[in-house]
């Protein structure tokens, strides 16, 4: 039976190496790859995202009657996260390197801590209060608009 933590930490390394390659082909000034692999890593992100506030999120709150806990938390840093991305997106617009590249730094950070938080904490959390819908979850996180 698949595991959310292994489910959505595997799309956390997804994410991650887009990241990685796009950081790489700006660094390089090869803009026409780093056009159209932040595109993909953008796009990664958001379809991320959407599975936790659209599926993940919304059944751990019914679950567990906290919307004030984890889950605000997670939604709150999304928000700096989904402003990075979109700082990120002019950036590669405007080929500015440098300020891709400082942006990049700091959506990093984020990254991580939120990643972390949500490995360690969230997801082990939601496979023990949501046990008994971790198929049907994972399924309608699958199903989530690419
Ligand atoms: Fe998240
Ligand atoms: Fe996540």
């Amino acid at each position: 039976m698949g595991m959310i933590l292994d489910y959505l930490g595997g799309d956390h390394r997804a994410c991650d190496d887009l990241f990685a390659s796009a950081e790489a082909a700006v660094a390089q000034k090869n803009w026409d790859n780093a056009r159209s692999l932040f595109d993909r890593f953008q796009a990664a992100m958001a379809h991320h995202l959407r599975m936790e506030e659209d599926v993940l999120f919304p059944a751990f709150e019914t679950r567990t009657g906290n919307t004030m806990g984890p889950t605000y938390v997670m939604r709150t840093e999304h928000e700096q996260i989904r402003a990075l991305l979109q700082d990120m997106a002019r950036a590669v617009l405007e080929a500015d390197h440098n300020a891709y590249l400082g942006l990049s730094e700091t959506l990093n950070m984020l990254m991580q801590q939120h990643n972390l938080k949500e490995e360690n904490m969230l997801y082990p959390m939601s496979d023990q209060v949501l046990a008994a819908d971790r198929e049907t979850l994972i399924r309608s996180m699958d199903a989530v608009a690419r």
